[in-house]
């Protein structure tokens, strides 16, 4: 068995071969002055499995990834599992307005030609699976991991920015053993919006705010303002995909006391790994 990693998913690729007892396959992947991808697989892939991963963001990653799974194609391999940890432009699911693509379906439909079975990581949208019609295809949730990392870190109460993610918030408090509860959001004027838990009052309290997507860092941000106006002693973030658009760590460090994220796109807050979930669903 071996696992094929992408230039995006690095760090992900060497947790999932430990955790697969896998082989890290030797690749080269280069860029030509003009930018276009160059890729080379250096070892002997006929007749194994293969775990193939990267991530679909941003674009560029998306290129590299249709040509390495040409290029394991090239071998006469048993099987391959195309691991897209964070699958980019799940946002764009389906046409808002008319005259749009269903960007989702889009990439979907043009990986799915080359595998024989696919896996993401807490998909934005679930739908997005069932755009791939031709091949069996799986969402691996992060909450186990994001809850046994804050597990021993004396968090009292998780909660989620909103009541759509709550189910979430209550699935890692129940790995951390604490309580649970979402926030609600209220505008009070054109300017002035409020967050506040539904249920919990958080003076005192060591809060872990967690998260699907941290992009712009605007909504961590609001809700952590929010907390420490109503006597929040210490407040974590904790997401699965840290996107992390222009400048918005050094925003979320000012207001956060800790902030981490899963490695399913590698960043300077990455300090959980999916791994064993990938693996788990993966042996299912
Ligand atoms: C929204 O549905 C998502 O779960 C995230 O809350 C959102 O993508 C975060 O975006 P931002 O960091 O830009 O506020």
């Amino acid at each position: 068995m071996f696992v094929v990693g992408g230039s995006a998913s690095q760090l992900l690729s060497k947790e999932l071969a430990k955790s697969l007892k896998a082989k890290l396959a030797k690749v080269e992947i280069k860029r030509f002055p003009d930018d276009e991808c160059y890729v080379r697989i250096d070892d002997d892939l006929d007749e194994e499995d293969v775990f193939l991963v990267q991530t679909s963001w941003p674009d560029r990653n998306i290129v590299e990834l249709l040509l390495l799974q040409d290029a394991i194609r090239q071998y006469d391999v048993s099987s391959l599992t195309t691991v897209v940890p964070y699958f980019g432009y799940a946002r764009q699911d389906k046409q808002f307005k008319s005259g749009e693509p269903i960007s989702a379906r889009a990439l979907a439909h043009v990986i799915q030609m080359n595998t024989d079975e696919f896996l993401t990581v807490d998909v934005h949208a679930p739908s997005v699976i069932d755009w791939f019609e031709d091949v069996s295809a799986k969402n691996v949730e992060a909450y186990p991991q994001i809850g046994r990392h804050l597990k021993g870190k004396g968090v009292e109460l998780v909660l989620s920015p909103d009541e759509g993610r709550a189910k979430n918030a209550r699935k890692v408090a129940d790995f951390v053993n604490c309580e649970s509860d979402y926030l609600v959001k209220e505008r009070l004027d054109g300017e002035t919006v409020t967050m506040t838990p539904k249920k919990l009052d958080v003076k005192g309290k060591n809060v872990a705010i967690v998260d699907d997507i941290i992009s712009t860092g605007g909504t961590i941000i609001k809700a952590a303002e929010q907390l420490k106006k109503q006597g929040a002693a210490r407040i974590t973030a904790a997401c699965t995909h840290g996107v992390f658009a222009g400048n918005a760590i050094p925003k979320l460090e000012a207001v956060l006391d800790d902030l981490c994220t899963t490695d399913t796109i590698e960043n300077p807050r990455t300090c959980i790994t999916v791994a064993p979930e990938i693996a788990r669903i993966a042996k299912d």
